[in-house]
């Protein structure tokens, strides 16, 4: 493509989380809504976007990669836009690094993408990192298109400052999205077909508002009027922080059927002093507490958590307390990470970072504890009868996959069709899925 043309199909490609998974379908749509159309499967887009995540280290050195990737033969490429918050972080440092990219776009910005592809194709090179007062989300195209199971941006940005964490430098502040913008996107995204929505923010049950009577809500309130939704048959939300979970909220978890039996709660860590070194003003202890008191309102609450190995200054025996902490809650999945010092946060600067090797060791022993509970959690799940939503077709002929109220993959055989809501028994536990086999047709 010559510079000078504007482009007539893209490609989007979300790193990290789900509210990257979110941003890069809504920037999808607002690509579209320019006329400029899904490059198929296999085949060049004209423009690429590479939505970046900066949470670690290995996710920024993904995006140069990438980019080397997209080079042709000829030494020429795609139009290449790197969003997201890499972009936001480092965009100078890309516009040097790379001369192929053309643009770079923060995660607050990307409404005004459109504009900066005209002017990307007028030979300019573009930087648009800012936070503008004008919300993106009022910008972008309305919901017109939706899979089963859809996620929907509730609040972004996060004011607490862990002391290893980037996102409070990318993201922005905390910032809730209006009520009514919420109820609208989500009964847009039902009547295109979603059955499933999880609502997503980076301390998602920070979110709060005011409905329509004037009546100010939180997390709980939004949940409980998402649950009149008619045809909307699942609600879940992500990543919560423990200092956020509300008693509402714990008890809604017991009262709204809608609400899946489902907790990501990341705890980090299981010392106090680390914790407390983190930042994340919570204890061990105060944190088991709201794990007992949502057990209490729904026994059968599937737990997940996030942790950092290796913060620094963590000792041997302060690691040992992260496994103790586990072997408390025995956590039906997580995610675990070695900590990466990232530029600008206040743990970069500490004494004492840890060497990588016993990051690694650290690493190997939790991750075993934790595949180990979530393998016994699955295999615990075995005869049960749950309904499962259909999300897509598996591996095998006449084989689908969809999610059991737990979050675990289920796959089984059957005359179904993707939206599905069907019963099934859970047969048997498979690493990191179950299989299972359909009782009835559909349900709803
Ligand atoms: N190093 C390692 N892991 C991190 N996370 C956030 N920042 C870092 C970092 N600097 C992890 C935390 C968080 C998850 C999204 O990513 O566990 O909950
Ligand atoms: Fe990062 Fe902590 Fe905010 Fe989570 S709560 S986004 S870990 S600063």
């Amino acid at each position: 493509m010559r510079p000078t043309q504007i482009p007539k199909t893209y490609r989007v490609k979300s790193f990290g989380c789900q509210m990257n998974v979110y941003d890069g379908e809504r920037m999808a749509e607002l690509l579209a809504e320019q006329g400029i159309t899904a490059a198929p499967e296999g085949e060049e887009a004209d423009l690429v976007v590479l939505n970046t995540c900066h949470i670690r280290e290995k996710a920024a050195e993904k995006v140069y990669s990438d980019i080397g990737r997209l080079r042709r033969d000829d030494g020429s490429s795609p139009l290449i836009a790197v969003a997201g918050c890499v972009a936001q972080a480092e965009g100078d440092e890309i516009m040097a690094r790379a001369p192929a990219v053309k643009m770079v776009v923060g995660p607050q910005a990307y409404h005004r993408l459109p504009e900066m592809i005209r002017e990307a194709t007028e030979g300019k090179r573009v930087t648009d990192t800012d936070m503008p007062a004008e919300t993106k989300f009022d910008a972008l195209p309305r919901r017109r298109r939706s899979g089963p199971a859809a996620f929907l941006t509730v609040q972004e940005g996060c004011d607490k400052f862990c002391t290893y964490c980037v996102v409070p430098y990318t993201r922005g502040a905390e910032v809730s999205r209006p009520h009514a913008d919420l109820i609208d996107e989500a009964k847009r995204l039902v009547d295109a077909g979603a059955r499933e929505i999880t609502l997503l923010g980076q301390n998602v049950n920070a979110w709060y508002g005011e409905d329509a009577k004037g009546r100010k809500v939180g997390l709980d309130g939004l949940i409980r009027e998402l649950a009149e939704i008619p045809d909307l048959a699942r609600i879940r939300y992500t990543t919560s922080h423990p200092n956020d979970m509300t008693e509402g909220l714990i008890t809604a978890h017991g009262e709204v059927a809608k609400l899946m039996p489902f907790l990501h709660l990341p705890v980090q860590a299981g010392n106090d002093r680390v914790l407390k070194a983190m930042n994340r003003s919570h204890t061990a202890e105060s944190y088991l507490k709201i794990l007992d008191r949502v057990r209490a309102v729904r026994p059968d609450i599937a737990l997940s958590g996030d942790f950092i190995v290796g913060f620094p200054g963590e000792t041997d025996a302060e690691f040992e307390d992260t496994l103790a902490l586990v072997d408390t809650v025995r956590y039906a999945q997580c995610f675990s990470f070695k900590y990466s010092p990232r530029a600008g946060t206040p743990a970069a600067t500490m004494e004492d970072q840890i060497p990588l090797a016993v990051m690694d060791e650290r690493l190997q022993r939790l991750q075993a504890a934790l595949l180990r509970d979530q393998f016994a959690f699955n295999t615990a799940s075995v005869g049960k009868t749950c309904d499962v939503l259909v999300e897509r077709k598996g591996k095998h002929p006449g084989q689908w996959v969809g999610k059991s109220p737990w979050l675990q993959s289920v796959h089984f055989t059957g005359d179904v069709a993707i939206g599905d809501i069907v019963t099934v028994e859970l047969s048997e536990a498979i690493a990191n899925s179950i299989s299972a086999r359909l009782l009835s047709p559909v349900t709803a």
